[in-house]
């Protein structure tokens, strides 16, 4: 996606060769009409899959995942992030360890929003070793539901998630893909269109 890989280019700053930092458009301020934009590219790479939910966790899939549930027409359904918790018979619940934060976060969906037979499109901002990916892909089984797809938005190529998750057989489309975030640089895995 040209105009988010402009994006990336004028505004991300490489603050190691493992972490961008996007909080001008995606993590703390957010561009709508960028937002916008990708529910927009998410709704044409999945067309045609008939789509039930839009699922992401909180915060900073929320924005990129409501656009892509309103172009699509469905509701959106977020995750909670909880340090612990006290087991409940109505909520669907995964443990997902973030590498980048070192911890483990339990993430919670209630029942009543998603059910069997839901056709559901996974959306999140960041794909690095894709646990939080796997974390939501699990709630869906859990829920009988199917996992239609994954949309991400920026995908760290140099890391194993998008890898993985296509091992496992999902479907994985990124918006924008880094190659690697060496010298203090940004490259792409895909040329510039
Ligand atoms: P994974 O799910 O692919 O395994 O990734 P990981 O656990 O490493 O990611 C943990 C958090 O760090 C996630 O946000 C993820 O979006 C974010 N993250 C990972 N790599 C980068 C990066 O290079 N740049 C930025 N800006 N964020 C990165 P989170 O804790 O869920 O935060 P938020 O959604 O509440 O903002």
């Amino acid at each position: 996606m040209q105009l988010l890989k402009q994006k990336v280019l004028d505004e991300g700053i490489v603050l190691s060769n493992q972490v961008l930092k996007v909080d001008s458009f995606l993590n703390h301020q957010m561009d709508p009409v960028l937002m916008k934009e990708m529910g927009k590219e998410f709704t044409r790479l999945f067309d045609g899959q008939n789509i039930t939910r839009v699922l992401t966790i909180e915060s900073s899939g929320i924005a990129p995942g409501i656009m892509t549930a309103l172009e699509l027409g469905v509701p959106l359904i977020f995750a909670r992030k909880q340090k612990s918790l006290t087991l409940r018979h109505d909520i669907f619940v995964e443990k997902v360890f973030s590498f980048t934060k070192q911890e483990t976060n339990e993430i919670t969906v209630a029942k009543k929003f998603i059910h069997s037979g839901d056709r559901v499109l996974i959306i999140d901002d960041f794909l690095a070793n894709g646990e939080a990916a796997f974390g939501l892909a699990r709630i869906v089984e859990q829920a009988g539901a199917e996992v239609i797809g994954i949309g991400i938005v920026i995908e760290k190529a140099f890391q194993p998630g998008g890898r993985l998750l296509k091992e496992a057989g999902y479907r994985v489309e990124s918006l924008v893909r880094i190659a690697s975030l060496d010298d203090g640089a940004v490259s792409f895995a895909d040329p510039l269109e």
